[in-house]
């Protein structure tokens, strides 16, 4: 989950790798890095700890080229160190080598071909760049045979490597699997990035790469080969996405920006994927394919694993489809005995997810068909699914995922009264899904409009806390979970996302005088045993706050939520609880956005 940058053919290199590493400091922050050459015979490598910002401090005006690499780095082997930062340079100082993923068998490789290599790095991808060297040197090969030599030594690697020689300056060498990278195409130059945020401002044009190709590029030329070392040749796609979609704006942290636009996200979702009489506007040929399932799978990590929790009470409600979610780490290797016709649905913000990717693998391998939900265009899970559909949310950034998540929900929601409706479910024609849609937009609106009053409540409850849990029953404990998260990931407060009803079976012994207990009440059959649960922690001496919907709320209440259909309550429980981890971290001076130890896209197992 690091950030890789390159260009090559452009006076402006160091400008372009610093903003395109500004861009995807979100994928990793711990450290970063640049190499660039002028090929008139000067050249530069500059890294340093920290963010992008301590990078640029240390790139002096003397500091030009028209070629160069660059990277910002989530430690996987080695301590966070300039030593450990990349690039990574061979013993003579004559290549230099980005990467993003991890080499499985780098220790074997050390010790078959390096032993008389005098490393300067704890990392995996120094080995990769003394191999190329001793192949170009000591086996007198060019650097696109030592470099394709190496990289066929690599075991069940997943890598996105950006080399440069020294002695051919103008011309990079790209190499792909499983980690996501792509090449942007210029006039008269051309560029290389983890993700196309980074470059919307050189281009919107793209090519993407497939696992196993390696890139020859110069700044007019890009020449794609297959695994077998065959040509490729491949179109270019094109982004729309506004480069300045991608900045803050006026706004502290991009959070608090992705939390304000989720009643456009769920406008735009209307927009895209119902017709004006409301009814969903998704393809046939995936329905009927969802229609043959006998029971669906959900898969993911994190917050999309959450999301698919909520799908799971939408898909069993609106179609009757027995569904399954799971874990996409422990799916990949503890895989349930199938259904006889499954259908996998892959929730992904980002579209990379390593974790998630595995399962795919399997489930193409096992010829079942799938869809992915992801925020990203042409990503990996988007490709290699049988069926993508796009959320449409813009891009997200903030390491803590918001939009996504309601996203996510919201199109799980439309899918399953099409789905539903397509199995002449009653109860999915009377879903009118255009409608809560509409009241969710309207009631997120006035959720965020009151964030002053949350603050309040985040800087009075969670300033000073070791711990806090959230609770709540049913498609409350689920959103409890998503809560849970938020407040951990940014504000690093051990919260915990609880079952109400399965707290004094055990836990209820950590509840301690002050502790915060928040509970999640917006289902009528469950409100009074949830309020009961929290009764019994406040008898334990703990700080009780209640989330309740507005049909169900009781003075005294804390935050009442607008009223919506039971099944689309979490599109706004979860919103105070994004505002609460957001101002709680906020106000403890943490990184709200770049919380440590994480990185936006996990693409290692
Ligand atoms: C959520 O706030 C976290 N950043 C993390 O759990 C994230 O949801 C998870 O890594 C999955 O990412 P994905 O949706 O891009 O697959």
């Amino acid at each position: 989950m690091c950030g890789i940058v390159g260009v090559t053919g452009s006076d402006n290199a160091v400008k372009i790798l610093l903003d395109g590493l500004q861009k995807l400091e979100y994928r990793g922050y711990d450290s970063a890095g640049i190499y660039v050459n002028d090929q008139n015979g000067q050249d530069y490598l500059v890294k340093e700890k920290g963010r992008i910002a301590d990078l640029r401090r240390e790139v002096g005006p003397e500091v030009h080229g028209t070629t160069g690499i660059g990277h910002t780095r989530w430690a996987t082997h080695g301590v966070v160190s300039v030593a450990n930062a990349h690039p990574q340079v061979s013993k003579d100082d004559r290549f230099y080598l980005v990467h993003n993923g991890v080499i499985d068998n780098f220790q074997e490789l050390k010790s078959d071909y390096l032993s008389d290599v005098p490393f300067t790095s704890q990392t995996d991808t120094e080995v990769m760049v003394q191999l190329v060297d001793k192949f170009a040197v000591e086996d007198g090969l060019n650097a696109h045979d030592a470099f394709t030599k190496a990289l066929s030594l690599l075991k069940g690697s997943s890598y996105a490597f950006l080399l440069m020689d020294r002695e051919d300056p103008e011309t990079l060498y790209v190499a792909k699997n499983k980690s996501p990278l792509l090449i942007g195409v210029g006039d008269g130059f051309n560029v290389v990035c983890s993700d196309a945020l980074a470059m919307l401002r050189e281009t919107h044009d793209f090519l993407e790469l497939m696992d196993g190709e390696v890139v020859t590029i110069k700044p007019d030329e890009v020449k794609i080969e297959d695994r077998d070392g065959k040509p490729v040749e491949r179109k270019t796609f094109h982004v729309d996405m506004d480069a300045n979609e991608t900045d803050k704006g006026t706004y502290p942290f991009y959070m608090l920006k992705e939390i304000d636009e989720q009643p456009n996200v769920m406008r735009r979702l209307a927009q895209v994927y119902l017709s004006e009489t409301g009814e969903p506007v998704i393809s046939d040929k995936l329905l009927n394919s969802m229609k043959q399932a006998d029971r669906i799978y959900i898969v993911g990590a994190g917050t999309s694993y959450h999301a698919g929790l909520v799908g799971k009470r939408l898909f069993e409600s609106l179609t009757q489809t027995p569904t399954e979610v799971h874990v996409s780490s422990e799916f990949a290797y503890e895989q349930p005995i199938l259904s006889k016709k499954p259908f996998f649905i892959f929730l992904s913000q980002s579209g990379e997810t390593a974790d998630s990717r595995e399962v795919l693998v399997n489930v193409n391998a096992g010829g079942h068909e799938s869809l992915t939900i992801t925020n990203v265009q042409n990503s990996t899970l988007s490709r290699e699914a049988t069926y993508t559909l796009l959320l449409h949310a813009g891009p997200e950034i903030a390491v803590a995922s918001t939009k996504a998540y309601t996203a996510q929900i919201a199109l799980e929601a439309i899918l399953a009264k099409a789905l539903g409706e397509a199995d002449n479910q009653i109860v999915a024609q009377r879903f009118d899904v255009r409608h809560q849609l509409g009241l969710v937009a309207t009631g997120i609106q006035a959720i965020v409009d009151e964030k002053n009053k949350i603050e309040e409540l985040a800087k009075s409850t969670f300033l000073d806390t070791p711990n806090a849990f959230y609770i709540g029953r049913g498609i409350d404990q689920n959103v409890s979970l998503e809560a849970a998260l938020k407040l951990k990931e940014i504000s690093y407060v051990q919260a915990e996302g609880f079952a109400s009803g399965e707290l004094k079976h055990g836990t209820i012994a950590l509840i301690e005088k002050g502790t915060p207990v928040i509970g999640i009440i917006t289902q009528e059959k469950t409100a009074g045993l949830t309020r009961s649960n929290l009764q019994e922690t406040m008898a334990r001496g703990a700080h009780i706050l209640t989330i309740v919907s507005e049909n169900l709320a009781k003075p005294g209440d804390d935050i009442v939520l607008p009223d919506v259909d039971e099944l689309m309550t979490p599109l706004l429980s979860v919103v105070p609880t994004q505002l609460i981890a957001y101002y709680t971290s906020l106000n403890k001076g943490l990184d709200v956005d770049k919380p440590r130890n994480l990185a936006k896209s996990v693409t290692v197992e």
